[in-house]
């Protein structure tokens, strides 16, 4: 599994190799910073009648890569939104797709509605191969629509990784081919508030062609309790003294009949999400109910864990990630497994959250070998008064004490959207333009990206194109778009 490349797979196929330049001409920069740009004052008209995109000569894919038709397709709308259809300009390279995108917002219209574009050189290629944002689907449901927009917004950014969080203790959503009491019985309701099997391929679709990946997380052992509702014997019975107290914890890892169902289910996974990865979750695990339940302690004792629970945690967890192994996939697991456990498979990539300690936790992991996601500083569902994005922005992923090997482990990070008080009512301007911070600092060269105050009337004027484009992104400070959202 190389470090670059294997995130693009979904687009690979037809994309690839690069040009190396594009001459187009240009306003006041991209979002997120091209590797280089260099932009002049040379401007030339542009006109609609006579435009379209046309595959490079050194172009891998020649004709009919229906990912690229498609991209050009939508970027020809946004380009010229006065027009369906269009004619000539040359591109091509390693990841077209963005580089259309770089190219989207070059293009600007004079007052009389004619469309410009400066004579600019761009050499453009992501800094991290994985850029991933996180939705949460379980702590409240997201219309699919919503879901199908944030893919949209994610590939004006640059974002390459879906990461759907589908499940969680409040609600499972996600309709089982395999088991769909799941979903009967612990979604918010069973007909409106779950993702059917269509859904979910509509989703994979709308990100394939928007050269995103879309990796699935069931996480377990702990946050299932929704889980339990449709799959009985599959959690933990609390005790309370000798009794069970009619409370659950988490998954029970003591019975075969629990494998029997992770098994089957990580099956059907593989089988729906075509992706390489799976996110195993594994995080913040109580022990309390372990503890109460003497078949619990009983097994314990048998595996020879004493009373270590981190033990059986782990045990659990290396069950899953063996048989995740099998499947022919790599396990994406958080910090919590590698904080609790020696053994872990070394294809294993573990992602940090925890906020405080995350640049020691970068060093110890890369350490051990392990390639590592940074999601710790970028929970934008935090939210405080003022330009918090500048936070965000000073994130630097391999800045902390390591060899240059090490550093190279660091494969990128995800922008988080957890769901305690987000639904589609506040979706869009929570996320955008504030996850365009990360997706700065996940794609673009460090050195040319150190100063937030030069990047921010760049980002101002991005978050005026979002708002073009169609999506709710919230206003970074005092000012005025052209295309102000209507509040319809
Ligand atoms: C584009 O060209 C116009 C006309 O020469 C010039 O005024 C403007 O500054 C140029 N824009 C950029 C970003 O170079
Ligand atoms: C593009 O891909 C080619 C071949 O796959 C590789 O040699 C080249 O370095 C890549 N260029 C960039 C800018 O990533
Ligand atoms: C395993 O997965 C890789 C990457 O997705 C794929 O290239 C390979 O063909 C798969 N191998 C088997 C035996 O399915
Ligand atoms: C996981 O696989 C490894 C390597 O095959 C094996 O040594 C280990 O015992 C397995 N762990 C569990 C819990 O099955
Ligand atoms: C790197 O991290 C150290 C320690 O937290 C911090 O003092 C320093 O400012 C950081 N450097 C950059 C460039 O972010």
């Amino acid at each position: 599994m190389a470090h670059t490349g294997t995130h693009s797979q979904p687009v690979r196929a037809c994309l690839l190799l690069v040009v190396v330049s594009v001459w187009v001409q240009q306003v006041d920069g991209v979002w997120p910073l091209p590797q280089q740009l260099d932009q002049s004052a040379d401007r030339n008209s542009l006109s609609p009648q006579r435009f379209s995109f046309t595959y490079g000569r050194d172009s891998a894919a020649q004709t009919g890569c229906s990912v690229l038709d498609a991209a050009f397709k939508r970027y020809f709308s946004i380009i010229f939104p006065d027009f369906t259809k269009g004619s000539g300009l040359l591109m091509s390279e390693n990841e077209s797709i963005r580089y259309t995108s770089s190219f989207s917002q070059l293009v600007y219209q004079d007052d009389y509605g004619s469309y410009f574009i400066n004579k600019t050189e761009i050499v453009d290629f992501p800094r991290f191969a994985f850029r991933g944002l996180l939705l949460d689907t379980s702590r409240h449901y997201l219309p699919l629509h919503a879901i199908l927009k944030t893919l949209d917004a994610m590939a004006y950014s640059k974002f390459n990784v879906f990461h759907w969080h589908i499940v969680d203790d409040p609600s499972f959503p996600y309709q089982s081919r395999t088991f769909p009491d799941l979903s009967n019985k612990g979604a918010f309701h069973p007909f409106t508030h779950v993702y059917t099997q269509s859904d979910v391929m509509r989703v994979i679709e709308h990100a394939r062609m928007r050269g995103i990946r879309v990796i699935p997380e069931f996480d377990s052992p702990g946050h299932t309790q929704s889980w339990g509702k449709g799959q009985p014997n599959l959690l933990t019975p609390c005790y309370k003294g000798d009794v069970p107290s009619g409370s659950f914890g988490p998954v029970d890892p003591t019975v075969d009949t629990t494998y029997k169902f992770m098994e089957s289910l990580l099956k059907e996974v593989k089988f729906v999400f075509p992706d390489s990865y799976v996110h195993l979750g594994g995080d913040e695990v109580s022990f309390a109910c372990w503890q109460s339940n003497p078949n619990v302690r009983t097994f314990m004792e048998k595996m020879g864990f004493g009373k270590d629970f981190t033990k059986l945690e782990s045990f659990y967890m290396e069950s899953i990630m063996n048989m995740t192994a099998a499947l022919n996939r790599t396990s994406i697991v958080w910090q919590d497994v590698f904080d609790y456990h020696e053994r872990i498979p070394q294809d294993t990539v573990l992602e940090i959250w925890k906020g405080e300690t995350y640049q020691a936790e970068l060093s110890r992991m890369t350490k051990a070998g392990h390639r590592v996601l940074l999601s710790a500083p970028w929970y934008i569902n935090h939210i405080s008064y003022g330009q918090d994005w500048r936070n965000s922005y000073a994130v630097q992923p391999q800045n902390f004490s390591g060899t240059e090997e090490q550093k190279k482990l660091v494969i990128g990070g995800e922008v988080a959207m957890w769901g305690e008080y987000v639904d589609a009512t506040n979706l869009n301007p929570r996320l955008w333009p504030r996850a365009c911070a990360a997706a700065e600092r996940l794609w673009s060269d460090e050195e040319k990206t150190l100063n937030a105050d030069l990047a921010f009337p760049r980002l101002e004027k991005f978050r005026c194109e979002l708002l073009r484009r169609g999506i709710q992104a919230e206003p970074l400070f005092v000012g005025h778009c052209k295309h102000e959202y209507d509040g319809l």
